[in-house]
């Protein structure tokens, strides 16, 4: 089993979108997929048309493997499952920075179903916090959208200083361009950059701004479900093509 992280220390850059998706896609290839979102609002759930379990508590989610397996839920898609948020994770840093090794945690929570799924994949929330150095520590991969603008190369500089202050092994981290408008010249320039400054960082990927990502939430359902020729499909498949070479 596979652990595959979305995450950014930025909001808003396509975490969501991208797990889904991902999720979509992996699932579409014959993987067993659960796609475990960690972001309180719960957004991941929403587009999957799954209720959150009310019953799976900050504390319960890292404690009780039966609780923990009873909220997972099927999809209307073959091979994907969800492990819908609720409001309660919102005070998952609360309960990790209380706990004895808490960047172990996560990892133990999902290894209780090792064997039920080739691949999970985490939608995390915005920031670097206790839960966040879990995910780093539990994640075999780490895909990190970033559009191509001025403050999303500072956020991802951040988040290669901060593994490198902690001694994190960076190759887990694997960037790629999100939201890319091509008729943006400072997308254009800010990517060539990037690309030139961490080559083995920032996969050759970009997944488009594209009107029917934003649909998602309109279809309430992964893009390939309802516009598989989108331009968007292709980049997501790319990325699931480089992830599964990696894994
Ligand atoms: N490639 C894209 N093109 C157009 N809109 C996008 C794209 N990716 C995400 N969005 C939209 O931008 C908003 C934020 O995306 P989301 O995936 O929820 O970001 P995050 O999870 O990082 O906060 C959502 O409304 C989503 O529909
Ligand atoms: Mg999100």
């Amino acid at each position: 089993m596979k652990i595959v992280a979305c995450y950014s220390n930025k909001g808003g850059v396509g975490k969501t979108a991208t797990s889904v998706n991902i999720a979509h896609g992996l699932a579409k290839t014959g993987k067993r997929v659960l796609l475990c979102d960690l972001d309180p609002q719960g957004a991941s759930g929403f587009y999957f048309r799954v209720k959150p379990s009310k019953k799976l508590t900050e504390d319960r989610f890292f404690t009780d493997v039966k609780r923990f397996t009873d909220a997972i839920r099927g999809s209307d898609f073959e091979n994907l499952d969800i492990l819908p948020a609720n409001m309660a994770f919102r005070d998952f840093d609360v309960f990790l920075s209380r706990m004895k090794n808490s960047r172990s945690r996560l990892k133990k929570a999902l290894a209780s179903v090792d064997g039920d799924y080739d691949v999970i994949l985490l939608d995390c929330p915005p920031n670097i916090s206790v839960l966040s150095e879990s995910v780093f520590k539990t994640a075999d991969a780490i895909l990190v959208p970033v559009i191509p603008t001025t403050l999303s190369e500072r956020t991802f500089e951040q988040l290669l200083e901060f593994f490198a202050e902690r001694d994190l092994p960076k190759k887990k981290i694997l960037g790629f361009f999100s939201m890319v408008q091509g008729t943006k010249k400072l997308h254009a320039e800010t990517a060539a950059a990037m690309r030139a400054a961490h080559p083995k960082r920032i996969l050759d990927i970009s997944v488009p701004f594209a009107t029917d990502i934003e649909k998602m939430g309109v279809h309430r359902a992964p893009v390939a479900a309802f516009a598989p020729g989108s331009p968007a499909v292709a980049a997501y498949d790319a990325l699931c093509g480089a992830l599964a070479g990696r894994l």
